[in-house]
Protein backbone atom coordinates (compact mmCIF):
# COMPACT_ATOMS: atom_id res chain seq x y z
CA UNK A 1 0.00 0.00 0.00
CA UNK A 2 1.27 3.29 -0.94
CA UNK A 3 2.20 5.92 1.74
CA UNK A 4 -0.44 8.52 0.73
CA UNK A 5 -3.01 5.86 1.04
CA UNK A 6 -2.04 4.08 4.23
CA UNK A 7 -1.93 7.38 5.84
CA UNK A 8 -5.72 8.48 4.54
CA UNK A 9 -6.95 4.74 6.23
CA UNK A 10 -5.56 5.64 9.28
CA UNK A 11 -6.85 9.29 9.30
CA UNK A 12 -10.31 7.83 8.77
CA UNK A 13 -10.19 5.44 11.28
CA UNK A 14 -8.69 8.18 14.00
CA UNK A 15 -5.24 7.25 13.86
CA UNK A 16 -2.92 10.43 14.36
CA UNK A 17 0.15 10.25 12.17
CA UNK A 18 3.40 10.73 13.65
CA UNK A 19 6.11 12.13 11.74
CA UNK A 20 10.16 11.55 12.34
CA UNK A 21 11.54 14.66 12.91
CA UNK A 22 13.62 16.23 10.36
CA UNK A 23 17.00 14.72 10.81
CA UNK A 24 15.94 12.08 13.47
CA UNK A 25 18.94 8.87 13.21
CA UNK A 26 17.72 5.25 13.43
CA UNK A 27 18.91 3.78 16.40
CA UNK A 28 19.86 7.42 18.02
CA UNK A 29 17.95 8.02 21.41
CA UNK A 30 15.57 11.01 21.88
CA UNK A 31 16.22 13.62 24.64
CA UNK A 32 13.35 15.05 25.99
CA UNK A 33 13.30 18.33 23.99
CA UNK A 34 12.62 15.93 20.81
CA UNK A 35 10.05 13.95 21.85
CA UNK A 36 7.97 13.31 18.46
CA UNK A 37 5.43 15.80 17.88
CA UNK A 38 2.40 14.87 15.37
CA UNK A 39 2.75 16.01 12.01
CA UNK A 40 -0.15 18.45 12.69
CA UNK A 41 -0.35 21.00 15.39
CA UNK A 42 -2.73 20.58 17.66
CA UNK A 43 -5.89 21.08 16.33
CA UNK A 44 -7.60 24.40 16.08
CA UNK A 45 -11.16 24.42 18.04
CA UNK A 46 -12.29 27.69 15.80
CA UNK A 47 -10.80 26.36 12.34
CA UNK A 48 -13.61 25.90 9.96
CA UNK A 49 -15.02 22.53 9.59
CA UNK A 50 -14.35 22.85 5.62
CA UNK A 51 -10.89 22.83 6.52
CA UNK A 52 -10.73 19.90 8.59
CA UNK A 53 -8.60 16.50 7.93
CA UNK A 54 -10.56 13.18 9.06
CA UNK A 55 -8.47 12.95 12.59
CA UNK A 56 -9.75 16.95 13.26
CA UNK A 57 -13.32 16.60 11.79
CA UNK A 58 -13.60 12.64 13.88
CA UNK A 59 -12.43 15.15 17.02
CA UNK A 60 -14.84 18.14 16.03
CA UNK A 61 -17.94 15.46 15.79
CA UNK A 62 -17.17 14.10 18.99
CA UNK A 63 -16.77 17.29 20.83
CA UNK A 64 -19.89 18.59 19.15
CA UNK A 65 -22.87 20.37 21.34
CA UNK A 66 -24.28 22.00 18.27
CA UNK A 67 -27.93 20.70 19.29
CA UNK A 68 -29.60 19.44 21.94
CA UNK A 69 -28.81 15.47 20.74
CA UNK A 70 -25.22 15.52 22.21
CA UNK A 71 -27.44 15.32 25.75
CA UNK A 72 -28.80 12.02 25.35
CA UNK A 73 -26.13 10.69 23.78
CA UNK A 74 -23.91 7.63 24.51
CA UNK A 75 -21.50 8.82 21.91
CA UNK A 76 -21.41 10.09 18.32
CA UNK A 77 -21.54 8.14 15.17
CA UNK A 78 -19.03 9.48 12.86
CA UNK A 79 -19.36 7.07 10.28
CA UNK A 80 -17.13 4.26 8.72
CA UNK A 81 -15.91 2.33 5.89
CA UNK A 82 -13.35 2.52 3.13
CA UNK A 83 -11.92 6.51 2.86
CA UNK A 84 -11.15 5.32 -0.69
CA UNK A 85 -14.27 4.24 -0.97
CA UNK A 86 -16.21 5.05 -4.59
CA UNK A 87 -19.44 4.43 -2.92
CA UNK A 88 -20.45 6.55 -0.16
CA UNK A 89 -23.85 5.63 1.69
CA UNK A 90 -25.85 8.49 3.62
CA UNK A 91 -28.66 7.07 6.01
CA UNK A 92 -30.82 8.96 8.38
CA UNK A 93 -29.32 9.30 12.28
CA UNK A 94 -27.99 6.36 14.70
CA UNK A 95 -30.60 4.45 16.44
CA UNK A 96 -29.67 2.48 19.76
CA UNK A 97 -27.70 -0.38 18.48
CA UNK A 98 -25.53 2.32 16.77
CA UNK A 99 -25.25 4.91 19.83
CA UNK A 100 -24.17 1.82 21.71
CA UNK A 101 -21.79 0.85 19.25
CA UNK A 102 -20.39 4.50 17.51
CA UNK A 103 -20.56 2.91 13.98
CA UNK A 104 -23.52 3.25 11.66
CA UNK A 105 -25.55 0.50 10.38
CA UNK A 106 -24.97 -2.07 12.99
CA UNK A 107 -28.50 -3.18 13.71
CA UNK A 108 -31.15 -4.95 11.97
CA UNK A 109 -31.50 -2.74 8.96
CA UNK A 110 -27.65 -2.55 8.96
CA UNK A 111 -27.44 -6.57 8.08
CA UNK A 112 -30.00 -5.69 5.76
CA UNK A 113 -28.06 -2.63 3.59
CA UNK A 114 -24.82 -5.25 4.11
CA UNK A 115 -26.55 -7.71 2.36
CA UNK A 116 -27.88 -4.69 -0.03
CA UNK A 117 -24.34 -3.61 -0.84
CA UNK A 118 -22.96 -7.37 -1.45
CA UNK A 119 -25.53 -7.95 -3.90
CA UNK A 120 -23.67 -5.66 -6.18
CA UNK A 121 -20.54 -6.77 -4.98
CA UNK A 122 -19.12 -4.57 -2.65
CA UNK A 123 -18.05 -5.73 0.39
CA UNK A 124 -19.36 -3.00 3.99
CA UNK A 125 -15.60 -2.42 4.32
CA UNK A 126 -15.36 -1.21 0.29
CA UNK A 127 -17.68 1.38 1.14
CA UNK A 128 -17.94 4.32 3.31
CA UNK A 129 -21.06 4.81 5.60
CA UNK A 130 -22.49 7.68 7.62
CA UNK A 131 -25.37 9.49 8.97
CA UNK A 132 -27.14 12.83 8.44
CA UNK A 133 -26.88 13.60 11.76
CA UNK A 134 -24.33 11.92 13.95
CA UNK A 135 -26.24 11.48 17.51
CA UNK A 136 -29.39 9.31 18.18
CA UNK A 137 -32.57 11.40 18.04
CA UNK A 138 -34.08 9.80 21.33
CA UNK A 139 -37.01 7.15 20.78
CA UNK A 140 -35.61 7.07 17.26
CA UNK A 141 -37.77 10.09 16.26
CA UNK A 142 -36.69 11.87 12.79
CA UNK A 143 -34.28 14.22 13.52
CA UNK A 144 -35.46 18.06 13.59
CA UNK A 145 -34.38 20.14 10.31
CA UNK A 146 -32.43 22.03 12.57
CA UNK A 147 -30.75 19.40 14.46
CA UNK A 148 -29.87 17.97 10.64
CA UNK A 149 -28.50 22.02 9.94
CA UNK A 150 -26.59 21.84 12.50
CA UNK A 151 -24.69 18.64 11.32
CA UNK A 152 -24.58 19.65 8.09
CA UNK A 153 -21.36 20.80 7.94
CA UNK A 154 -19.63 17.78 9.01
CA UNK A 155 -21.74 15.52 6.22
CA UNK A 156 -20.52 18.00 4.17
CA UNK A 157 -16.69 17.85 4.80
CA UNK A 158 -16.98 13.97 4.91
CA UNK A 159 -18.46 14.07 1.26
CA UNK A 160 -15.49 16.22 0.33
CA UNK A 161 -12.78 14.43 1.83
CA UNK A 162 -13.74 11.18 0.20
CA UNK A 163 -15.14 12.45 -3.35
CA UNK A 164 -16.81 9.72 -4.16
CA UNK A 165 -17.95 8.51 -7.60
CA UNK A 166 -21.94 8.34 -6.23
CA UNK A 167 -23.99 8.77 -3.03
CA UNK A 168 -26.55 6.44 -2.78
CA UNK A 169 -29.80 8.19 -0.31
CA UNK A 170 -31.41 5.90 2.34
CA UNK A 171 -34.83 6.93 3.01
CA UNK A 172 -37.05 9.69 3.04
CA UNK A 173 -34.74 11.91 5.64
CA UNK A 174 -31.73 11.42 3.59
CA UNK A 175 -32.96 12.36 0.27
CA UNK A 176 -34.46 15.42 1.24
CA UNK A 177 -31.56 16.88 3.22
CA UNK A 178 -29.31 15.74 0.61
CA UNK A 179 -31.42 17.20 -2.49
CA UNK A 180 -33.74 19.62 -0.84
CA UNK A 181 -36.75 18.46 -1.20
CA UNK A 182 -39.91 16.82 -0.27
CA UNK A 183 -40.52 14.69 -2.35
CA UNK A 184 -41.82 10.95 -1.43
CA UNK A 185 -38.97 8.60 -2.05
CA UNK A 186 -41.20 6.69 -4.39
CA UNK A 187 -40.93 9.22 -6.51
CA UNK A 188 -37.08 10.55 -6.30
CA UNK A 189 -36.04 6.88 -7.09
CA UNK A 190 -35.51 5.40 -10.23
CA UNK A 191 -33.59 8.87 -11.86
CA UNK A 192 -30.02 10.27 -11.41
CA UNK A 193 -29.86 13.31 -9.07
CA UNK A 194 -26.64 15.42 -8.85
CA UNK A 195 -25.15 16.25 -5.18
CA UNK A 196 -23.78 19.81 -5.18
CA UNK A 197 -21.36 20.79 -4.12
CA UNK A 198 -19.28 18.28 -6.59
CA UNK A 199 -21.78 17.21 -9.19
CA UNK A 200 -22.01 13.88 -7.77
CA UNK A 201 -24.70 11.35 -9.08
CA UNK A 202 -27.14 10.30 -6.59
CA UNK A 203 -29.18 7.35 -6.53
CA UNK A 204 -32.28 7.47 -3.99
CA UNK A 205 -33.38 4.27 -2.23
CA UNK A 206 -35.98 2.73 0.01
CA UNK A 207 -34.54 2.47 3.66
CA UNK A 208 -33.67 -0.67 5.21
CA UNK A 209 -35.88 -0.77 7.97
CA UNK A 210 -38.67 0.63 5.93
CA UNK A 211 -37.82 -2.59 3.68
CA UNK A 212 -38.25 -4.78 7.24
CA UNK A 213 -41.72 -3.94 7.12
CA UNK A 214 -42.30 -3.76 3.72
CA UNK A 215 -40.35 -6.66 2.05
CA UNK A 216 -42.49 -6.17 -1.48
CA UNK A 217 -40.40 -3.13 -2.09
CA UNK A 218 -37.25 -4.97 -1.99
CA UNK A 219 -37.30 -5.50 -5.33
CA UNK A 220 -37.51 -1.89 -6.19
CA UNK A 221 -34.67 -1.00 -4.28
CA UNK A 222 -32.65 -3.94 -6.27
CA UNK A 223 -33.39 -1.73 -9.06
CA UNK A 224 -31.77 0.63 -7.45
CA UNK A 225 -28.91 -0.90 -6.07
CA UNK A 226 -28.54 -2.02 -9.98
CA UNK A 227 -28.54 1.89 -10.73
CA UNK A 228 -25.71 2.42 -8.60
CA UNK A 229 -23.71 -0.68 -10.02
CA UNK A 230 -24.22 0.53 -13.64
CA UNK A 231 -22.83 4.11 -12.54
CA UNK A 232 -20.05 2.62 -10.82
CA UNK A 233 -19.05 0.74 -13.75
CA UNK A 234 -19.55 3.34 -16.32
CA UNK A 235 -22.44 1.47 -17.84
CA UNK A 236 -26.27 3.76 -18.65
CA UNK A 237 -26.93 5.11 -15.98
CA UNK A 238 -30.77 4.90 -15.70
CA UNK A 239 -32.25 3.38 -12.86
CA UNK A 240 -34.27 0.52 -13.92
N1 LIG B 1 -30.72 3.93 10.39
C1 LIG B 1 -29.99 4.92 9.85
O1 LIG B 1 -30.48 5.70 9.04
N2 LIG B 1 -28.71 5.01 10.21
C2 LIG B 1 -28.13 4.17 11.06
O2 LIG B 1 -26.95 4.31 11.32
C3 LIG B 1 -28.93 3.14 11.60
C4 LIG B 1 -30.21 3.04 11.26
Amino acid sequence: MDEQRRRRYLEAMGIQVWEPRAGAQPGRKVTASETPRPAAEAPDAEAPVASLSWVELRARVAACTRCTLHQTRTQTVFGVGDPNARLMVIGEAPGADEDRAGEPFVGRAGQLLNAMLEAIGLAREQVYIANIVKCRPPGNRDPHADEAAACQPYLQRQIALLAPEVILAVGRVSAHNLLGTEEAVGRLRGRTHRFDPGDIPLIVTYHPAYLLRRPQDKAKAWQDLQAVYRLLHAESPEAG
